[in-house]
């Protein structure tokens, strides 16, 4: 770990934001606003409207409004605007790429180079995708045509975690609204700036009033009246697995469909005959990304015996060349955790992993970063699969090594696990790689590699990682519904 960067003071200014309602920026309802920290320095970096059951009502009846006009338009009509909220997200995307590590902590050159790049590719994807929803015909027995139409589902609520609340947002909005569907949205009370100023370039794109509504506030308010809002049609919820249930549990009085993406404790299987430096760094890339704030982080690695030294070693040296410190340094290649309770987690996670483990690299209060909420890569080895790290979603950059013999046992380890989010096999065997991504039971897999996300391919869970598809023609089934039509010939 390298020595603290000097500058932790930010010279950004304090927003002040209000919530998206109905095209407009408004204040709560209450009056009541919420202070947002920059998570490197503990300082305010923004005031938001804090959201209760009423301006989340006032923004449903917005987008329920807004619905049949938008739902009646053309899918070129829809994708045009789609685009040039594309063209304003990449005119703006410096700034974006600010408000992002400023609220959420990611080091600069990751916003920069992902979060804000990645947005612009979803929503020009969506955009295309408003041309292409379409039903079936169907070659029913007897004197019919029976066909399907694909239809939007009306107003879909969003409720979006801080790990990724710029990409998070758009994921949500576009496919909903390219569908035809209308959006509110509920960012994270941890990290919402960069999503409000998504509010502002779609006012400026001309996305109709109502067609997308951002409410910010707190879960146990905004996020829960929204889902027990009688007029939202779906909730498509980006969280912790304990969030998701009681959500789908909230949504059942309604009998609202829910689409849930949640937490993992994701395998990356490492084989004997695996190149040793590829290995190490899909490794520490898998656990290091995003301060480890990472879905599919992969958070349980598994060497086999004959290359646990050389591995551990290689990931080790990776993990001494991270850069802790302040995420606006261009240098730093991690930043803060998101909150103090964040850190508070991760650290008790540590302490009882040096209980039942070996830790062999980091796991010390970093010194000299002031108020910020930072861990180091955390490194623990003769980990067993049934210990508290090795089960639960730690959320850091946490890394738990066991050791295998034989495949089979790499398996069934790898597949011992409430979550199935995500896996990853190393090796250059086409035959064993195809074994193993045969026998992974989790929804996004990566052989040689790890982490690869895009518009265009499916993306969702498996067993407590959740139900439903992000991305690509899935979503696009997961946002619209389909109705079945029979016309007699007759
Ligand atoms: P969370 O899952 O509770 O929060 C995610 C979103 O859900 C936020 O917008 C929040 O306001 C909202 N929310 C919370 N309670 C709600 C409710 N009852 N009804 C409706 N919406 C609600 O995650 P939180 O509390 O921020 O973090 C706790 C832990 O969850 C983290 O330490 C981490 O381990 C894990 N986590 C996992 C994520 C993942 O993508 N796998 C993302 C965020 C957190
Ligand atoms: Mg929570």
């Amino acid at each position: 770990m390298n020595k603290p960067e000097t500058q932790t003071a930010s010279d950004f200014k304090p927003e002040t934001w209000g919530a998206f309602i109905n095209g407009e920026f408004v204040a709560a309802a209450s009056g009541k606003t919420f202070p947002t920290f920059n998570p490197g320095n503990g300082e305010v970096c923004g005031h938001l409207a804090e959201c209760d059951e009423e301006d989340v009502d006032r923004a449903v009846r917005a987008a329920l409004a807004a619905f049949p006009a938008w739902k009646k338009k053309t899918g070129a009509a829809r994708a045009k605007v789609l685009m040039k909220l594309a063209q304003l997200v990449e005119a703006h995307g410096a700034k974006l790429a600010e408000l992002e590590s400023i609220n959420a902590g990611k080091p600069i050159r990751d916003s920069k180079a992902i979060d804000a790049v990645t947005a612009i590719d979803a929503l020009e994807y969506f955009a295309g995708m408003a041309t292409k929803i379409q039903g079936d015909t169907i070659p029913v027995p007897g004197p019919y045509i029976n066909m399907t139409l694909r239809e939007p589902l009306g107003v879909i609520g969003g409720i979006i975690p801080w790990n990724y609340p710029l990409l998070q947002a758009i994921w949500k909005i576009a496919p909903a609204i390219a569908a035809g569907n209308t959006v509110v949205l509920k960012p994270a009370e941890q990290a919402c700036l960069s999503v409000m100023y998504i509010g502002k370039l779609c006012q400026e794109a001309g996305v109709p009033a109502g067609v997308v509504n951002i409410v910010p506030g707190f879960g146990n308010v905004a996020g829960l009246a929204l889902v027990q809002h009688h007029m939202v049609a779906k909730i498509m919820f980006t969280g912790s697995t304990v969030t998701g249930k009681r959500i789908a549990a909230e949504a059942a009085a309604t009998l609202k469909p829910v689409g849930l993406e949640l937490g993992g404790k994701s395998a990356v299987i490492v084989f004997e005959d695996a190149p040793i430096d590829q290995a190490a760094s899909v490794a520490a890339m898998s656990i290091f990304s995003n301060q480890g704030q990472v879905c599919t982080a992969g958070s349980r690695l598994f060497l086999h015996e004959k290359v646990h030294d050389k591995v551990l070693e290689k990931v080790i040296e990776a993990a001494k060349k991270v850069r802790l410190g302040y995420q606006m340094d261009p240098g730093t290649t991690m930043g803060p955790l998101i909150s103090a309770r964040q850190k508070e987690r991760v650290v008790g996670y540590i302490n009882s992993g040096k209980k039942d483990a070996k830790i062999v690299y980091g796991g010390e209060e970093p010194s000299g970063l002031g108020k910020g909420h930072f861990v180091g890569p955390a490194i623990f080895d003769q980990v067993q699969n049934s210990m508290t790290i090795a089960r639960e979603e730690i959320f850091g950059p946490v890394l738990s090594v066991l050791t295998f013999k034989e495949e089979g046992e790499a398996l069934a380890l790898a597949n011992d696990c409430t979550f199935g989010l995500a896996a990853s096999v190393i090796t250059r065997d086409v035959g064993r790689a195809m074994r193993c991504v045969q026998a992974f039971e989790a929804g996004n897999i990566w052989v040689n590699t790890w982490g690869a996300v895009s518009s265009m391919a499916p993306y969702g869970g498996y067993k407590q990682s959740g139900y439903g598809r992000e991305m690509g023609f899935a979503v696009m089934r997961e946002v619209t519904q389909e109705k079945n039509v029979w016309v007699s010939v007759r």
